[in-house]
């Protein structure tokens, strides 16, 4: 039988997946991504689009930098700045891509672009052409290309390959394809465009549907080489093609697409939790491959024909896919080594100091806490390292008066600096809003709360509470995150991690910043 076809990995969930509202990440968490995608298999990493914001810039650099064993991609639009700029930020990469994209679809030609096809073919080529003095790694997007009428499809191909183009992706940017519909375009790429043995055709496909996953497998088996997806399907709108769902149909149905990826799939259920936990994007129960539910069989006869025989009802085993064959861990005997394997099994790479500072931690919850399970670990892990900005505001104390149905009191004191500052708050409809307002009298800072979730960070009553509150503050979304067995301290601590972010963003250089899909 032959060899299965390799399929690259692209994964945008640091630029695309980025672009979910409230999913913004800050440059720790973005190296914590860029590592997890490469010890994942990942074949290429799309660090960001460069010219959007003075961070986007510094998270594409440090990347390029730093992260080896992977393509580091940067987007640029067909515009000279653009790629100037992406250049500058991926120049120092042993691996880079340069990611040009133009709108080729008659409504955004007209509407947004207002350009004819002959300056969208000139644009194009002259993109592709000024990246490819800098690196030979280019790729170019017909952004709404599925939408695009194929003839001239076809010709923006076959141009941009002659320009120099290595990939040529086909995104369906607003989640509009059919699987058919993909299958008969990336078809028709194949046997129309002359030169389309020079580039790999790739597919990027969007969710609004729902199809976005049998969309791209739809491309695969109509030749594409490369997919698009982000961990956990995050993106723009309703998202991107979830990089575990395509990944594991080409694998788990490798008899009907023969074709498989790298991607070393025991690493996907810890990539999906930390991109959760940094993003704040809770993954659903029942979603495919990583949800809680993925493998839970709740009715009687699956669990009997379970026992009997497991492939019954089971068409992955969960230990394939990262899921722990064990929940229980870790208790207050446990030492450093048992702590540092333990990360390391959750996808996790601590250096000396963090692992003695999680450790610290770990050793308070597990003298309150009889067992210790890998939500709590993964929790205090992603609290104390992961998510960690400068803490220019901390919580000393709080006492909280909650007498039924009656207005809150609460007392707070926190700390800046070596100074301590306290308030007595009486109002607020409950005791996260009294919070609210006694952080606000203190930092001075107003923030509308537009989002408040709380979630046990594993089993039990005495499990930790997992905070996570997404805030307003002059026109940006922020989040903030904390940890506790109490939910008001975590309560507050989230308050006051949204607090510490928008400060740490304010320091940060501002520059231009450009929308991802305004025009060129
Ligand atoms: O959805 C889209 O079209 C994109 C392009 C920039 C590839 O994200
Ligand atoms: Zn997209």
């Amino acid at each position: 039988m032959s060899q299965p076809r390799s399929i690259k990995i692209f994964d945008t969930t640091l630029r695309d997946g980025e672009q979910s509202p409230g999913a913004s990440m800050n440059l720790q968490e973005k190296m914590e991504i860029a590592q997890t995608l490469v010890d994942m298999g990942v074949d290429v990493i799309e660090a960001g689009f460069p010219i959007a914001s003075p961070g986007d810039f510094e998270a594409v650099r440090e990347i390029a930098t730093q992260i080896r064993g992977a393509e580091i991609c940067g987007l640029a639009r067909s515009h000279e700045k653009d790629i100037n700029r992406a250049w500058e930020a991926l120049k120092h990469s042993s691996n880079p891509r340069i990611h040009v994209f133009l709108a080729t679809s008659a409504i955004h030609r007209e509407f947004k672009l207002k350009m004819t096809p002959d300056e969208i073919v000139r644009r194009a080529v002259e993109g592709v052409e000024l990246a490819k003095s800098f690196c030979d790694n280019i790729e170019f997007s017909p952004e709404d290309a599925a939408r695009t009428e194929i003839d001239f499809l076809c010709r923006v191909v076959e141009a941009v390959i002659d320009a120099g183009a290595t990939t040529v992706n086909i995104p369906d940017t607003v989640g509009y394809a059919t699987p058919d519909h993909m299958k008969n375009c990336i078809e028709q790429l194949v046997n129309r465009v002359p030169n389309i043995d020079k580039a790999v055709i790739s597919v990027h496909c969007h969710d609004d549907l729902g199809m976005a996953v049998a969309n791209s497998l739809a491309a695969v088996e109509a030749g594409a080489g490369q997919i698009e997806c982000t961990i956990n399907g995050i993106g723009e709108r309703a998202g991107n093609c979830s990089l575990e769902e395509v990944v594991m149909a080409m694998r788990t149905r490798h008899d009907h697409y023969r074709c498989d990826s790298r991607i070393d799939a025991r690493r996907l259920v810890p990539a999906s939790r930390l991109v959760s936990a940094i993003t704040g994007l809770q993954v659903q129960r029942n979603k495919a491959i990583v949800g809680r539910n993925a493998f839970a069989h709740e009715s009687g006869i699956h669990q009997d024909g379970m026992l009997k025989e497991p492939t019954t009802y089971e068409i992955m085993r969960p230990e394939d896919v990262g899921f722990a064959s064990t929940d229980l861990v870790l208790g207050k005997h446990s030492g450093r080594a048992a702590l540092a394997d333990k990360a390391k099994q959750l996808g996790f790479n601590l250096t000396g100091d963090q692992l003695q500072s999680v450790f610290e931690e770990f050793k308070t919850l597990a003298d309150r806490k009889k067992d210790v399970f890998d939500g709590d670990i993964r929790a205090l892990i992603q609290h104390r390292v992961v998510g960690k900005v400068q803490e220019q505001w901390s919580l000393v104390t709080y006492q909280l008066d909650l007498p039924y149905q009656q207005t809150p009191k609460i007392s707070l004191t926190l700390k800046k600096g070596d100074e301590d500052h306290s308030v007595t708050v009486t109002d607020g409809t409950g005791p996260i809003d009294a919070a609210f307002l006694a952080v606000t009298q203190i930092t001075g800072i107003d923030l509308s709360c537009k989002d408040y979730q709380v979630r046990s960070s594993s089993l039990g009553r005495d499990a930790q509470g997992q905070v996570t509150v997404q805030v307003e503050y002059e026109g940006e979304t922020h989040r903030g995150q904390a940890v506790s067995m109490d939910c008001i301290e975590a309560s507050i601590k989230a308050i006051l991690n949204s607090v510490n972010r928008i400060l740490d963003a304010q320091q940060q250089p501002r520059g231009e910043v450009v929308d991802v899909k305004s025009s060129v």
